[in-house]
């Protein structure tokens, strides 16, 4: 089992250039099954998930090829459609190639994604929206059998909350299904954008994507494309925490500003100066941090759950008590009892987390419990006093692509083990 070790108190100063976004890229590889023909995704990370939805694609009967950050899959000739249990538990969000194999093959088999390390991962939304487009579902044994008995038709949707994921596999049902489907307070992160544009080129008729109402009217074909991954804006923000923990002075470059709206007040109410032009981010932290008042993670545009852990370990090193509020996912303070391991002064009760501020971290061994959790574990050893060792370093391979690379570039010292 691989790990990292961080010599923690070094103030990181430098560029980083962000990877494509992860929550982009694999839904984008599930839509490249409804195209007839070869799509290239360009800027696609390299990481652990996306070779896995490679593997997915490959099982199903498309030609995967994987040179740099440049991935493209030959979908003329799929022959399965039916994803095995392995490679259903190899990543959690394969639940996103549903809709995509619906909506080229009209059938479709896979198991039952399960509960992850945020807590139960319930796919309700995503499977009650299919069943009004005319898909039939079975549930037994843990293994989801979906069929198709007629047509896949259009259909008026409202979803109860705004589901990422629901979102997308609708949207991926659609393109190709007989007549326009409506979908109301549908999911507005930028993924959902990226995902669209990337239909659209291919010969979808998606219009809204990005506000809460968007429709689709259903096409015949959808041709491959070539198109590029948008940039992660978790990892650029998991990288201005880094910089904001350390005092340091770091650039970020091919990122989109707007796309962090959310979190550069909370960056500036902690004391950092941040400045943004074009698709780069600068940030300037001082020595030592205010405290935040309130933060709470909602649906986007607000405050994203999948900074809060980062941003947490960045707070347990401000001069004052911070206060989190986790919205999203029942289970996502699993990070919190590892950084009291290293010195922090964390209480949590339910949603809520109260952080009051310390004057040192100290460096010892801390277990990653999931991909942001792990990553908050970093951005604190890089503050701590001495060496942290992060184990169970395969849920951050998740989501960055070669972290210790990154960081090292800004004078980090950090080494996978
Ligand atoms: C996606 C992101 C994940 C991010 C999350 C919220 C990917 C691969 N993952 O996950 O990083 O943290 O959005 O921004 O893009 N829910 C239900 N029933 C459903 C679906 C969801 O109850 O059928 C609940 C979930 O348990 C959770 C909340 O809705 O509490 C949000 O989930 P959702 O937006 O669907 O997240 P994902 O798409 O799984």
């Amino acid at each position: 089992m691989q790990s990292l070790v961080i010599e923690g108190g070094r103030r990181l100063c430098g560029e980083i250039q962000i990877q494509g976004a992860k929550n982009s890229a694999l839904p984008l590889l599930a839509a490249a099954i409804l195209g007839q023909g070869e799509t290239t995704f360009t800027n696609c990370p390299l990481l652990t998930d996306i070779y896995a939805a490679c593997r997915i694609l490959s099982y199903l009967g498309c030609k995967c090829k994987i040179d740099g950050n440049t991935v493209s899959a030959d979908t003329s000739n799929l022959v399965n459609f039916e994803v095995p249990d392995d490679l259903m538990r190899e990543m959690r969000s394969s639940i996103i190639f549903l809709g995509a194999i619906l909506g080229r093959l009209g059938e479709c088999r896979l198991s039952f994604p399960g509960g992850c390390e945020l807590g139960p991962r319930p796919i309700d939304i995503h499977l009650s929206a299919l069943r009004k487009m005319g898909v039939t579902i079975k549930e037994e044994y843990g293994m989801l059998d979906c069929r198709v008995e007629k047509e896949l038709s259009g259909a008026k949707i409202n979803l109860p909350f705004p589901s990422v994921g629901a979102t997308e596999n609708i949207m991926l049902a659609a393109v190709l299904a007989k007549g326009q489907t409506e979908i109301k307070n549908a999911a507005r992160e930028p993924e959902i954008t990226d995902l669209a544009k990337y239909l659209n080129l291919c010969g979808a008729k998606i219009y809204g994507a990005g506000e809460s109402t968007i429709t689709i009217e259903g096409v015949d074909f959808l041709h491959g494309c070539q198109y590029e991954v948008m940039p992660d804006r978790i990892a650029a923000i998991t990288y201005l925490c880094a910089g904001a923990i350390t005092g340091g002075e770091i650039n970020l470059a091919k990122v989109c500003p707007e796309h962090i709206d959310a979190v550069i007040p909370v960056l500036e109410e902690m004391g950092c100066h941040l400045y943004s032009y074009a698709d780069n981010i600068y940030i300037n932290a001082p020595k030592r941090l205010k405290p935040v008042k309130i933060i709470r993670t909602m649906p986007y545009p607000a405050f994203p759950t999948d900074a809060q852990a980062i941003v947490s370990a960045v707070l347990c090193k401000a001069k004052g008590t911070s206060i989190i509020v986790e919205n999203i996912f029942e289970n996502r303070y699993k990070h919190v009892g590892e950084l009291l391991k290293m010195g922090a002064d964390i209480k949590t009760e339910g949603k809520v987390a109260i952080i009051q501020g310390v004057n040192k971290l100290y460096g010892t061994t801390v277990c990653a419990t999931d991909l942001r959790g792990g990553a908050a574990l970093v951005i604190a050893g890089l503050a701590a006093e001495g060496k942290t060792e992060v184990t169970n370093i395969k849920h951050i391979d998740r989501g960055y692509e070669s972290i210790e690379k990154v960081l090292s570039f800004t004078g980090a010292k950090i080494e996978r083990k």
